[in-house]
């Protein structure tokens, strides 16, 4: 299990962490109001037993004061499935509370928005993917974990950006050569590419998989969805471009919910836990991240001698409604509590080890 983080036990001692991390980025009055409430937070997760998992994309004040972990939906998953605590705090989207409490039932998850939606999660429904199931019979389906726990009833694997690739070799290792993949065409785009696969994008009318139209010579087909993230899908190679020609030295990072196109442009690609290491690992440098702005906040307040620009006109709506603030209020009223309807979850878990058993 990754290490957990800990915390000074009073506001002074938070207000000295995140003036370490902040101080050029957030106002003073500002980051004594934050120590306050993140110190309440701290007491009340050790009154009630509660952790909290935050998402690499939180906002700079709540994700270097509050989270017992923070990591990508891969890692953040692993946490939740040994978590033994009673209450798990989820400061991410809804679709990863609901992942921490169908990998640990026990455990009572609290997502801190009342929607913390998601545009991929809700691209998609259990009803297509039966549909599709028909359309491709015995044909194994991965699904993306950005989607609702019905779609990952559906499936055989789930997987997310830190492991799709391994997912879709295993299953090429097992001797499948097509493999219906859902729901986002970009990330699918991308690990199609990476293995050799030619992708496909069924209408809803086709009645069997012999009718598609596949080039001469096709061996591997990757059957896909055309969900995409409302915030990935924005970014250009033009954007690239552009950033280039004013600094040429930077090194261009994207998250694979980008183009195909974006993401051949750039430099490395991968999960938000991977473009951190990424960036950790290199000297010091200018780096442009093409995803949610706040990470590259959170980049910038640990490793300040790496210059890290950001697109931040494109922001993803459902990770900005998680706040100090709203999560205060999350352990205070036990609110919003996350629930999968047992028989679903039971099905939606087989799908979830097999990816965690992949790794
Ligand atoms: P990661 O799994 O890379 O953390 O990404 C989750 C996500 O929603 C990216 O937009
Ligand atoms: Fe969903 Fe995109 Fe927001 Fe990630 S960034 S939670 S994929 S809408």
């Amino acid at each position: 299990m990754a290490t957990r983080i800990t915390y000074p036990d009073t506001v002074e001692g938070i207000y000295q962490l995140l003036t370490e991390r902040l101080a050029g980025v957030v106002p003073d009055f500002e980051l004594r109001l934050k120590a306050e409430i993140a110190a309440e937070i701290n007491q009340l997760k050790r009154e009630k037993n509660a952790i909290i998992l935050g998402h690499n994309y939180m906002e700079p004040c709540l994700f270097h004061s509050v989270p017992d972990y923070t990591g990508d939906s891969l890692a953040l998953s692993r946490v939740a499935a040994e978590a033994d605590a009673d209450i798990v705090i989820f400061c991410g989207v809804r679709f990863m509370a609901e992942t921490a409490k169908i990998l640990n039932p026990k455990r009572k998850v609290l997502l801190p928005s009342a929607k913390g939606g998601c545009s991929l999660a809700e691209s998609i429904t259990a009803e297509d993917v039966r549909h599709l199931k028909e359309q491709f019979p015995g044909v194994p389906v991965v699904t993306y974990v950005n989607t609702y726990a019905d779609v990952k009833a559906e499936s055989d694997f789930c997987c997310t950006s830190g492991n799709a690739e391994q997912v879709v070799l295993k299953l090429m290792e097992l001797g499948h050569d097509q493999i219906i993949f859902l729901p986002d065409e970009y990330l699918a785009g991308n690990v199609a590419r990476d293995t050799g696969m030619h992708i496909v994008f069924p209408t809803k009318d086709l009645k069997r998989a012999s009718e598609l139209d596949l080039p001469e010579n096709v061996q591997l087909v990757m059957v896909g969805w055309k969900g995409r993230c409302e915030v990935h899908e924005q970014f250009t190679v033009e954007d690239i471009e552009n950033v280039r020609k004013q600094f040429p030295d930077v090194v261009v990072l994207a998250h694979p919910e980008c183009s195909p196109e974006v993401v051949d442009a750039s430099d490395y690609s991968g999960s938000t836990t991977g473009m951190i290491k990424f960036v950790e690992n290199m000297e010091k440098g200018r780096y442009l991240l093409l995803t949610e702005c706040s990470m590259g906040d959170n980049i910038a307040s640990k490793n300040p001698d790496r210059e890290m620009l950001r697109l931040c006109s494109i922001r993803c709506p459902h990770m900005g409604e998680i706040t100090l603030e709203e999560t205060r209020a999350a352990l205070l009223e036990e609110r919003y509590e996350v629930d999968v309807e047992p028989a679903i979850a039971e099905r939606a878990r087989l799908a979830l080890d097999r990816m965690i058993q992949i790794g």
